[in-house]
């Protein structure tokens, strides 16, 4: 695996399909994730660490996200990586942008009510990352539901001949979500957080069983989250996939989307429904099997 920090570096090394997993560091299981289904379907796997900071709100934690370039090397190169591009702000915003990418009323929901200007910023990094590399395709997280929903919308829009592959939401062991965002957690706000999770599952459990309304599935999350100490419910709300506008019945592909604060952290999860003609698919993710690299720290 080489480092490179530029745009030109990436494309000199990249030959063949070019598989792109971008991400923020501070790598964790879930990102790992990405890697691994990048590098099976991939000549040259390009993985990007860039802490984007337009896509931070001026009360969220830029200036805090955690950073440890050394151990990034070491776990992408061990899941397959062969190029990690780690630009400078430079490389990335030489100047300030003055282009903004605005994907419409998919942003009007959920997360993108909650932090405004963060899709655009988002939006606008990865079109500068689709721009730079070109690569066949790309990989995110299910655990960003409404962000994969503005990439895939995004590409759609603007043409780019770049395949979004979705990645299930990679857990631990206790079926906690895996986020940067986790190291933050005291031990009490950790046990709080399994409410979001837990909450998920019952719903899921529901539809497999026949359920398909939204207000039941999306009680079965508040009751849950209501039931944990320390832990503030800020939506649960059932939600097309595509066009992330709320659903009150389970009739397309959708995902059961919660936001809460637990403690000082914001945390959010889903799980993701696939309709078919006479039934539904739940992922609830993938639990992890061996020890969490973030036990390595
Ligand atoms: P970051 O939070 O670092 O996440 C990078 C990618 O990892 C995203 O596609 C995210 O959905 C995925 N991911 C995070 N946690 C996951 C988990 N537990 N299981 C599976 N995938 C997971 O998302 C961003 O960075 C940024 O917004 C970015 C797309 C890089 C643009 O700056």
């Amino acid at each position: 695996m080489i480092t490179v920090a530029t745009f030109a570096d990436v494309r000199a090394a990249s030959a063949g399909r070019v598989g792109l997993a971008p991400t923020m560091g501070y790598l964790h299981d879930g990102h790992l994730a990405l890697f691994r289904a990048a590098r099976a379907g991939s000549d040259t796997v390009v993985a990007s660490v860039f802490v984007n900071p337009l896509q931070f709100g001026p009360n969220e934690d830029l200036s805090r996200y955690p950073r440890d370039l050394e151990r990034d090397q070491r776990l992408a190169e061990q899941a397959g990586v062969d190029v990690l591009f780690v630009p400078p702000a430079e490389e990335m915003y030489p100047v300030l942008p003055k282009i903004s990418v605005i994907i419409g009323d998919l942003t009007d929901h959920f997360e993108g009510a909650r932090r405004p200007g963060h899709f655009a910023g988002v939006a606008v990094v990865v079109a500068k990352l689709f721009a730079g590399i070109q690569p066949a395709g790309a990989f995110f997280g299910r655990k960003d539901a409404q962000q994969l929903a503005v990439v895939r919308r995004m590409t759609v829009d603007l043409s780019f001949p770049i395949e979004i592959v979705p990645v299930s939401t990679v857990r631990e062991a206790d079926g906690l979500a895996l986020s940067s965002r986790n190291r933050f957690l005291t031990a009490d706000d950790r046990r709080s957080a399994l409410a979001l999770s837990q909450g998920l599952f019952a719903a899921a459990a529901a539809v497999e069983a026949g359920e398909r309304a939204g207000s039941a599935l999306e009680a079965m999350v508040v009751d849950a989250v209501g039931a944990a100490a320390g832990i503030e419910l800020e939506y649960a709300a059932l939600a097309d996939a595509e066009t992330v506008q709320p659903l009150s019945e389970l009739t397309r592909d959708a995902f059961l989307a919660v936001a809460a604060r637990v403690g000082e952290t914001r945390l959010i999860d889903n799980v993701a429904f696939s309709v078919g003609a006479d039934s539904v698919t739940v992922d609830r993710g993938d639990i992890l099997t061996g020890p969490s690299v973030l036990e390595d720290v």
